[in-house]
C-alpha cells in the first residue's frame, strides 16, 4: 500500500477556499471527461428573478463502480495518484490530480448528489450518492445498494440549495470561462463528436478563435503525410499553455508537449494539432528500454519528424512577427540608451535591426553588451557597403523566409 494522508473537512475548506463557484463548476465538466466522457451537458432551472434552483451536470463516461467508491471519494491525498498524474502530465485526457475537485460545490451549493450508472461483468448497474456543505467529506454510498438498470453508463450530479450562482452569471461570465477553459480540448477532440452542452446548446469552441490555419505537410523523402490545424486563441487560456498535440490517425492525442515560443508577454496564445498515421506507433518518450520497439515505430530523430518541427516553428515564427513590433521598438529604445547605437543612427539601420529582431527574435536575446555593439557596428558597416544587396540572400541561409518577407527584405536593402 502507498502511504495516504487523511485530511479534514476544515483542511478541504482551507485548501478550496480560492476556487470561485465557475472553477468549481468546471471540475464537475472535467471529471466527465476524466472518465472517458464525450458529451458532458450542464443544464440549470432559474425562477424569474435568476435564481437557479437546481443545476446538474451529466456525463456519458464510464461511471463509478460501487466497489472502487471507497476508494475513488475518500478524502486523501494519495501520494500514488501524484505519481502516476506526473506521467500523464503529456496527455489531456486526465485533468484531476489534486482528488479534491469533486468537493467544491461547497461555494456554491449546500447540496451535491451523484447519480451513476457503471458496468459490472455485462450488467449495468446503478446506486446515488449524496453530501452537503457542512460536512463536505462524508458520504453516503458506500452503504448504498447498486442495482440493475438499462440506463447507459455516465454520471449525473445534481446541485440544490445554490447560492452565488445567478442565471445571468451562467449566460455571460460563465460561457466566457467555459471558452477560455476548454476551447482547446474541443478542438483537440473535434473529430470524436466531444461537447460540452448548456441548457441544449453546445459550446462553440471556435468563438475563441482569432486566426486558424489548417495545412498538409508532406515529407517528401518517407511520403509522410501530416494535417496541421494551427489556431490562435483570442483570449488567453485558463490553465493551457501554447502547445504542440500529436494526435494518430484514429484522431487521438498520444502526446503534448509546448511549442518552441518562449513567451515574452506578447498576446500570442496558440495551439498546434498535428494529426498523422505516422503517429500511431510512434514512440515518444526516448526511454531506451522501448529503443527496439521504437526503431520499427519511429523516434523524434527521424528526418520526418525533425522535418515537420523546423516547419511548425518556422509557421509560428511567422504567425509570431506582429506582436513582436513592439518589443522591437522598445529594444531599439534599449540600444539608443545603452549606446549601443547611436541616436543619430541612419533610419536602414534601425529599420534593419527592427526587422532582424522580429524575424527572429532570438538572435538577440543571448547577447552580452559586447556582442551587440559589434553585431550593430557590423550592420552599420555592411549597410554602408555596396554588399547589402547580399543580405536577402544570407539571411534565407539561416531562416526560412516566407515568401513575404523575401519581398519586404528585397525592398529594404536590393535599392
Ligand atoms: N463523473 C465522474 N465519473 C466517473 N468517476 C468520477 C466522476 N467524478 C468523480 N469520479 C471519481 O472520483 C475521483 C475523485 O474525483 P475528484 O475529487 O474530482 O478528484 P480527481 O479528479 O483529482 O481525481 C476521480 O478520480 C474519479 O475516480
Ligand atoms: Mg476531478
Amino acid at each position: 500500500m502507498c502511504p495516504k494522508i487523511q485530511i479534514t473537512a476544515k483542511g478541504i475548506r482551507a485548501a478550496l477556499k480560492k476556487y470561485a463557484p465557475h472553477q468549481s463548476l468546471i471540475e464537475y465538466v472535467w471529471n466527465g471527461f476524466d472518465a472517458q466522457a464525450s458529451i458532458i451537458k450542464i443544464d440549470y432551472v432559474a425562477d424569474a428573478l435568476g435564481n437557479i434552483d437546481l443545476l446538474t451536470i451529466s456525463d456519458n463516461g464510464y461511471g463509478i463502480p460501487h466497489g472502487k467508491l471507497q476508494d475513488k471519494f475518500e478524502p486523501l491525498f494519495e501520494s500514488k495518484k501524484a505519481l502516476e498524474n506526473k506521467l500523464k502530465k503529456n496527455l489531456s485526457a486526465i485533468h484531476g490530480k489534486n482528488g479534491i475537485g469533486r468537493l467544491t460545490f461547497f461555494t456554491f451549493a449546500r447540496n451535491a448528489s451523484w447519480k451513476t450508472t457503471y458496468t459490472e461483468n455485462k450488467a449495468k448497474m446503478t446506486y446515488e450518492i449524496y453530501a452537503n456543505a457542512e460536512n463536505i467529506n462524508l458520504y453516503t454510498g458506500v452503504n448504498a445498494t447498486p442495482h440493475q438498470t438499462t440506463e447507459q453508463t455516465g454520471t449525473t450530479v445534481t446541485f440544490t440549495g445554490i447560492h452565488t450562482l445567478t442565471a445571468p452569471q451562467m449566460e455571460d461570465k460563465f460561457q466566457e470561462y467555459i471558452l477560455k477553459e476548454f476551447s482547446w480540448f474541443l478542438a483537440l477532440n473535434r473529430h470524436r463528436d466531444f461537447a460540452i452542452i448548456i441548457n441544449g446548446v453546445p459550446v462553440d469552441y471556435t468563438k475563441n478563435i482569432a486566426d486558424s490555419e489548417k495545412f498538409e505537410l508532406v515529407h517528401p523523402e518517407t511520403n509522410t503525410v501530416f494535417f496541421l490545424y494551427y489556431i490562435r486563441w483570442d483570449q488567453r487560456l485558463n490553465n493551457e499553455p501554447s502547445r504542440y498535440y500529436y494526435l494518430n490517425s484514429e484522431h487521438k492525442e498520444r502526446w503534448k508537449e509546448p511549442t518552441a515560443i518562449k513567451n515574452k508577454g506578447e498576446q500570442f496564445y496558440h495551439s498546434f494539432f498535428i494529426e498523422s498515421a505516422y503517429f500511431d506507433g510512434f514512440s515518444f518518450q526516448s526511454d531506451p528500454a522501448q529503443s527496439q520497439e521504437a526503431l520499427i515505430a519511429g523516434t523524434r530523430s527521424d528526418t520526418q519528424f525533425r522535418f515537420m518541427r523546423r516547419k511548425l516553428a518556422n509557421i509560428l515564427r511567422i504567425k509570431r512577427r506582429p506582436f513582436l513590433k513592439g518589443f522591437a521598438e522598445q529594444l531599439l529604445l534599449e540600444y539608443e540608451q545603452k549606446k549601443i547605437i547611436s541616436p543619430d543612427a541612419k533610419e536602414n539601420l534601425k529599420q534593419t535591426i527592427k526587422i532582424l529582431y522580429e524575424m527572429q527574435p532570438r538572435i538577440f536575446t543571448s547577447l552580452n553588451l559586447e556582442q551587440k555593439k559589434l553585431l550593430v557596428g557590423l550592420l552599420g558597416v555592411v549597410l554602408e557597403s555596396e554588399t547589402r544587396n547580399k543580405i536577402p540572400e544570407f539571411l534565407a541561409t539561416i531562416i526560412e523566409l516566407s515568401a513575404d518577407e523575401k519581398i519586404e527584405l528585397n525592398t529594404i536593402f536590393c535599392i
